[in-house]
């Protein structure tokens, strides 16, 4: 793995070696000298741990930093695209970037478009990998393992980067996660159920924190991301109803467990403070040792990809992918039903879903089509289907990405070309494991979105053809064929 943008690029295997590095580091002081190189440190949002951790990380391995902690002053206030700045840096020869950006999927875009390793330190409410490391660092200590814990993760679950990526990791370890939160900063329902999927176990919910202490060996407490909520009253007045819900004060800790670790990434909020202070002198606050851990952490991160030591999971997505699947043709004398067009020479895409050929028209712009007959068929009986629609094109052919967008609309059908009223080939189209365009990421903090002005490229992971399940490449949301939304 060249960049370090998410946890789920990477293996068990990984994160123990890095824990391991960085205990090692953190007991032999091990520091080796890069011989003055630089690393760029980009935080276009606040921040003390990770920033002041990641560049004396950087700094204790023999490196200077260049780069700026908020973006005023630089050209980024003149409408600088994010890239640019970043690839002015590589320019000046870094040997790597950390970032931090209020963008979800800013630190993917860059990974994927420079040729140096990209650490993110947190992308809008998206993930913090380094953190989640720092974490499972914080925990492997106290526990000497990450497998058989009972792990609460409480508070703003839904815009809190952190926990994100802590269940991204969990999912790879025997953990039993309960999320705890008020009911409208929970854990994104497509979060929950990638977790479920991916390691085949499902997660607890509970109400309040008063429930789940006497059971936890560790409780992950949040700050209410305040400024990611709406602005204006909208967000004032759910910040408001939520205030003092989940604190957890000294007296309620006297049935936990006695080897109960507490963590948070801090900073605590004081105007809303979710770990009382009278918390910080029991052996159970673990979270000043975990903001400890974040240097050794980053030092083995920074050290791990400068030297390329890590493996990554394996993606799906090989150049050799089957895109059409051909069928057999038994006579090529079948050119349509009775009610379509006899084609001589043409297209014709058969078992659509009834209901879906008029958007498929559209969304192929045949509307714009003067000198073609295209006829279409709707909520014709069908054998298989029950009801189907035909679309049938006179004297053409279709480009791939055109097929993809009928596969986005109606998975299912079949296409059959026709040559001088004889069926030549048939098949099913299927769309490719990386989508380049197509859709619209429904985060509208994806850096992918349009209005960001970004240029990023929208691109997503198909995850499941039937049924239609892909992620988006940046920001990692998960949209089912209900939910996406077809970019025309
Ligand atoms: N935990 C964390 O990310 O802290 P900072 O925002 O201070 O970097």
């Amino acid at each position: 793995m060249k960049d370090f943008v998410t946890i789920r690029d990477f293996t068990r295997e990984d994160i123990l070696h890095l824990i391991n590095q960085a205990i090692g580091r953190k007991n032999n002081h091990i520091v080796q000298p890069a011989n003055q190189k630089k690393i760029a440190s980009l935080f276009f949002e606040n921040s003390t741990r990770t920033r002041v951790s990641s560049e004396t990380a950087a700094i204790n391995l023999g490196f200077e930093i260049i780069g700026f902690s908020g973006s005023e002053g630089t050209s980024v206030k003149k409408g600088e695209p994010l890239l640019d700045t970043a690839k002015m840096f590589q320019g000046y020869g870094v040997k790597a970037l950390i970032i931090r950006h209020s963008l979800a999927g800013s630190a993917r875009f860059l990974g994927d478009n420079l040729d140096i390793p990209v650490i993110n330190a947190g992308d809008g409410s998206n993930c913090h990998p380094t953190q989640a490391m720092l974490d499972l660092m914080t925990i492997y200590e106290k526990f000497h393992t990450l497998d058989g814990l009972k792990i609460a993760l409480v508070g703003d679950l839904k815009y809190g980067r952190t926990v994100h990526s802590l269940l991204q990791a969990l999912e790879l370890f025997d953990t039993q996660v309960t999320l705890v939160s008020p009911p409208t900063l929970g854990m994104s329902s497509w979060r929950v159920e990638q977790y479920e999927e991916h390691c085949g176990r499902t997660v607890k919910f509970a109400k309040t924190l008063k429930e789940i202490i006497p059971t936890q060996d560790v409780i992950y407490m949040t700050r209410i991301q305040r400024e990611r909520f709406p602005s204006g009253a909208e967000g004032e007045i759910e910040y408001k109803k939520i205030g003092g819900k989940f604190l957890l004060e000294k007296n309620m800790l006297r049935k936990c467990l006695p080897s109960l670790a507490i963590l948070h990434p801090l900073p605590r909020d004081k105007n809303n403070i979710e770990v009382h202070p009278d918390v910080d002198s029991t052996p159970y606050a673990s979270y000043f040792i975990q903001a400890e851990n974040g240097l050794y952490m980053r030092e083995a991160i920074l050290q791990a990809l400068i030297k390329r030591e890590l493996k990554g999971r394996k993606t799906n997505s090989s150049p050799k992918e089957k895109l059409f699947k051909k069928m057999k043709v038994i006579d090529g004398k079948k050119m349509g039903e009775k009610l379509v067009y006899r084609l001589d020479t043409g297209i014709l895409i058969d078992h659509l879903a009834a209901g879906s050929a008029i958007r498929i028209h559209s969304l192929l712009k045949l509307d714009q089509i003067r000198d073609k007959e295209i006829v279409i068929c709707s909520n014709i009986r069908s054998n298989k289907l029950g009801r189907k629609d035909v679309l049938a094109i006179h004297d053409s052919k279709l480009t791939p990405q055109e097929l993809y967008k009928i596969s986005l609309v109606s998975p299912n059908h079949t296409i059959n070309y026709i040559e001088q009223r004889q069926v030549v080939k048939k098949g099913k189209t299927y769309l490719p494991t990386i989508l380049k365009g197509h859709l619209i990421c429904q985060n509208e903090r994806c850096i992918s979105r349009k209005y960001h002005l970004e240029y990023c490229k929208e691109t997503f992971i198909v995850e499941s053809q039937q049924p239609l399940k892909v992620h988006c490449h940046y920001c990692e949301l998960l949209m089912t064929g209900d939910e996406i939304e077809i970019d025309s």
